[in-house]
């Protein structure tokens, strides 16, 4: 059996997929408003994807990059630079966006020859032990499993807790005269807008903030982008939000366009520092994820599902204010593009997540597929592939303001 610890949010089990839709084993369609947690930015199986996969399957499906170069991968890394600064010359593939932040620990640790990394409150960079010690998410990812790597100390960052901008550089400043010395400092690592902490972003001001710091410092600014990354926050990478240029980025999700595939992109001058044979993998890139990350990349300049998002950004705007005008429930709603995040109250105002389970159902029920996140889970959240026909994100929409629509029913019966 699956591990029986793990539990899906829904009780549908999927038979098949098309675009913004899943279909369980009657056959009957939920709108997937979880695009597989940021995965599917261009929809459930997008035709262009599956002819790529196909036809990669029956030329070669697996070379091992150490053993033998790879025209798939070779590819990639060329193509990969129309996406990404031109001061980012080098890609590290890796299976996962987990294994892909482990990858830019490692890296600028060698780098530099420092150990520290900073990392900030709220932020979640996966379940690898160094990825699982970076983030400050849930304790449920670190408990029982101590110590964490060391090495890690973690900062405000700004929203979280309701710490403002200048509280957050204060705290950092504080951070750096008491408790770690700057010429420690390996790297910053930030996602420049929360993924699973339901989408808190990065005011530009501290971004540049961080930039300078890593600078003065003489450590490594790594973006996380693995969850906000390819069009999902409005714009290809939501570092561009702020006038910025990391010496990393981390990608994963959506970058293997629904098959596994993560990377790192960093300076050819900080990969010059690498030592040889010291990075590798078994599968990292292999020629059936590099075929889907090429037809990932095809699709996006043929067919701008980005320009797509934001055409229909307003409207989904309008329709989100509407939801939260009409219930006392709903106490935020925050929307970075498709990173759309709606926060719970119950009576007394305070966080919920019984409400936010009993929105996920009443809208799982009424044929609409959410997922929660925030601290504790009292948010809900909602991610529509980058392409949902705006006929789908209309309907899919209603559907999440019945739900929404239920809780006062419900509380009032
Ligand atoms: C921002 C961010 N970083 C890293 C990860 C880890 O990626 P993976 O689950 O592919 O290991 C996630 C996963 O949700 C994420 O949201």
């Amino acid at each position: 059996m699956l591990l029986r610890t793990i539990i899906p949010t829904s009780s549908l089990t999927v038979a098949r997929a098309e675009g913004c839709h899943v279909y369980d084993e009657s056959d009957r369609a939920y709108y997937d408003f979880t695009s597989g947690i940021g995965v599917l930015n261009l929809g459930h199986s997008h035709p262009t994807i599956v002819e790529a996969v196909q036809r990669q399957a029956a030329a070669v499906m697996h070379a091992q990059f150490t053993t033998v170069a790879s025209s798939q991968l070779n590819r990639f890394a060329a193509e990969v630079t129309r996406w990404i600064p031109t001061s980012l010359t080098d890609v590290f593939p890796t299976n996962s966006g987990s294994e892909a932040i482990d990858s830019s620990v490692r890296m600028a640790r060698q780098i530099t020859g420092r150990s520290v990394v900073i990392s900030f409150d709220g932020a979640f960079h996966g379940r690898t032990v160094a990825a699982a010690s970076v983030s400050a998410y849930s304790s449920k990812i670190k408990h029982g499993f101590h110590p964490m790597m060391a090495g890690v100390v973690h900062s405000s960052y700004p929203g979280v807790n309701g710490r403002s901008v200048e509280e957050a550089i204060d705290q950092l400043e504080f951070l750096l005269d008491a408790q770690v010395s700057p010429e420690d400092v390996a790297a910053i690592l930030i996602e420049p807008i929360q993924g699973e902490n339901a989408y808190r972003k990065a005011d530009p001001e501290f971004m540049v903030y961080l930039r300078t710091l890593a600078d003065r410092i003489g450590a490594k600014l790594i973006v996380d982008e693995v969850q906000s990354g390819y069009g999902r926050s409005g714009t290809f990478w939501a570092f561009e939000q702020s006038d910025i240029v990391p010496d990393m980025i981390v990608a994963g999700k959506a970058a293997g366009g629904g098959l596994p595939f993560g990377y790192v992109a960093l300076k050819g001058e900080d990969a010059e520092c690498l030592l040889p044979g010291s990075f590798g993998g078994t599968f990292g890139g292999n020629p059936m994820a590099m075929a889907a990350a090429l037809a990932t990349f095809e699709v996006f300049t043929s067919e701008d599902p980005m320009q797509a998002s934001i055409d229909n950004a307003a409207w989904v705007t309008s329709a989100l204010s509407q939801i939260k005008s009409e219930s006392r429930y709903v106490k935020e709603v925050r929307q970075h593009g498709y990173m759309i995040a709606l926060d719970l109250v119950d009576d007394q105002g305070k966080p919920d997540a019984a409400s936010v389970n009993r929105v996920l159902k009443a809208a799982e029920d009424r044929g609409l597929l959410l997922i929660k996140g925030g601290r504790n889970g009292t948010s809900i959240r909602v991610l529509p592939p980058l392409n949902t026909p705006k006929g789908d994100l209309i309907a899919g929409l209603e559907l999440l303001r019945q739900a929404v629509r239920s809780l006062s029913t419900s509380t009032t019966a």
